[in-house]
């Protein structure tokens, strides 16, 4: 029979006030000139480090340690909350695409019959970030979903692109676009109009997320749906080849464009009839324009035109909304996080970031569902994070206001849980500006500094983690970890995650003086923490669970 009901630990008490700290993009890397961390000033981090051996360790956090499908994977923000929120690791999106992919049952579905609907008089579009990240989408899926599609009876197919720049390297976009231009052409001397319609750079066209700023998803619905942007070109290679020739200009930012045909009318608007496929696996980056494809009320932006048509998404990215009701493959089902447990053992939660990493620490924490377990156990609070300006112009971010919101909610004793993501390793570290990832890292620091003084005025336990390697490591490195260089000699700037592992530490007075780490764990990872939080909290994890990081050891 199954219960909500947690076993009580048989050591360690209830009552503490748990301060869980998770700092976005802070990986354990060599202590060079190109890891931020090692040369910013962190003097809070450092001391955790070499303070308490017994309570400081690394953990996994990328590869089949947090789901992905291969060790090759770098970490990523969706699996790493998720696993640490979850406490047990679950195939991920990535994944669970690919096989659907291999094993064909990806056109068997519902989402699929679905769109096939539409494909004697309709276009298929397919929406979605152009790269192989494998972070929201890999290019190797979109390969398999159009030669899937046409010989399922798509005969007309537009792609929409996104530039990526910010999961690879930048400047890969040309690249991709010839490798799919290549497939499409093939696809064309099959019988199959397909071709891509329009694009522009993730970060400034469709891919925003958390409602930070929906001007995003609205320069790109007028490039996908009505066919109208600032620029128009006859090929994507064209556009993106011409667009980067702006000294500024970088693939995560491209402006939006649309491809034109002989006459200067765009080759692929989505219209009544159509069929429209977001193809990006990862959730928190197509909400948004899942909601302007789907919901007939919405009032974001103006829409213009909202044509009627049939969309799916690759997954269904929240499980709570249930959005889009439409999808080609079932997400992970992530069922009974450690929040969800948390509250029903009397826990009282308070969950903060900035808008750009809020739902990391809330929607990720939850098993990519929306709103609270229970209103009357929970408050998330968010700071609304700078629009409109790239992080490395404001390399401190909202670190010291989400600290404050911490610290607040701390000493308020009204909460069992605080818990907040510090953003700047990761967002600063994806603009691969090394100079401001340093001041970000340190701001990131000294956010933890006041966490860990309000820990220590109330008595309570503090556990500090990372999601996954960003910050310690700005550039791309040979198989030997020498730096590797571009055609003219350059260093390669690395805006991406890696495969580092990622430090976690626990103290604070309210830590029972015997806790401390198992040495039975040494490949422990991100999912190991959930268990080792519900002890800290006074309970034994459930038995599925990924196992406790601690033991207590009788002193
Ligand atoms: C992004 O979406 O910003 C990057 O692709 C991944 O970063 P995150 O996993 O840290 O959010
Ligand atoms: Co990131």
């Amino acid at each position: 029979e199954f219960s909500w009901k947690l076993a009580d630990h048989p050591k360690l008490p209830k009552g503490k006030t748990v301060a869980v700290v998770v700092l976005d993009g802070w990986g354990e890397g060599n202590p060079d000139k190109y890891n931020c961390i090692h040369v910013a000033e962190t003097p809070t981090m450092d001391s955790l480090k070499k303070g308490a051996p017994e309570r400081w360790r690394l953990l996994k956090a990328h590869g089949t340690a947090v789901g992905l499908p291969t060790d090759d994977d770098m970490g990523n923000s969706e699996v790493g909350h998720n696993a640490l929120g979850a406490g047990r690791i679950y195939a991920q999106g990535a994944k669970l695409v690919d096989l659907a992919l291999a094993s064909g049952k990806i056109y068997e579905g519902e989402g699929f019959k679905y769109i096939q609907e539409c494909f004697d008089q309709g276009t298929l579009h397919l929406i979605g970030l152009l790269s192989d990240g494998g972070v929201h989408s890999r290019l190797d899926q979109l390969q398999l979903l159009l030669k899937g599609a046409s010989e399922h009876g798509a005969k007309r197919i537009r792609v929409h692109i996104l530039t990526d720049g910010r999961d690879v390297l930048d400047g890969t976009s040309v690249g991709f676009v010839e490798m799919l231009e290549n497939d499409l052409s093939k696809l064309w001397e099959e019988g199959i109009d397909a071709q891509i319609a329009s694009g522009g750079g993730r970060m400034y066209v469709t891919m925003d997320r958390y409602e930070n700023d929906w001007e995003v998803v609205k320069r790109g619905w007028d490039a996908q749906v009505l066919g109208e942007a600032p620029y128009k070109f006859r090929s994507a290679l064209e556009a993106v080849k011409k667009l980067r020739e702006d000294p500024k200009a970088n693939d995560q930012y491209l402006p939006p464009f649309v491809i034109v045909d002989e006459s200067g009318k765009a080759v692929g608007p989505i219209v009544d009839g159509d069929a429209v496929v977001t193809f990006n696996f990862r959730a928190d980056r197509m909400v948004m324009i899942a909601k302007a494809l789907e919901y007939e009320n919405f009032d974001k932006f103006d829409r213009v035109q909202f044509p009627k048509i049939h969309y799916a998404g690759m997954l269904q990215y929240d499980g709570e909304l249930k959005l889009p009701s439409h999808y080609l493959v079932s997400p992970p089902e992530i069922e009974r996080t450690s929040g969800e447990y948390l509250v029903h053992n009397g826990i009282r939660t308070f969950a903060c970031s900035e808008t750009v990493k809020f739902g990391h620490v809330t929607f990720f924490w939850n098993g990519n569902r929306s709103g609270y377990f229970d209103p009357n156990m929970e408050e998330y609070v968010e700071i609304p994070s700078d629009t409109g300006i790239s992080f490395n112009v404001q390399p401190k971010m909202k670190a010291l206001e989400i600290a404050e919101k911490a610290t607040d909610a701390i000493l308020s004793h009204k909460f069992h849980q605080v818990r907040v993501n510090l953003p700047n390793g990761d967002m600063v570290g994806h603009t691969g500006d090394i100079e401001a990832t340093i001041v970000g890292c340190k701001a990131a620091d000294e956010a933890v500094k006041m966490i860990l003084d309000a820990v220590e005025q109330v008595g309570g336990i503090y556990v500090v983690t990372a999601d996954h390697g960003n910050a310690e490591d700005m550039i791309k490195r040979n198989k030997s970890g020498q730096p590797q260089l571009d055609k003219n000699g350059n260093i390669q700037i690395l805006t991406s995650h890696t495969l580092q592992p990622v430090p976690i530490a626990i103290g604070g007075p309210g830590l029972a003086p015997g806790v401390r780490f198992r040495q039975d764990l040494p490949t422990a990872g991100l999912a190991n923490v959930a268990a080792t939080v519900m002890n800290l909290h006074g309970f034994e994890a459930p038995s599925d669970y990924e196992s406790t990081l601690v033991e207590v050891v009788d002193s």
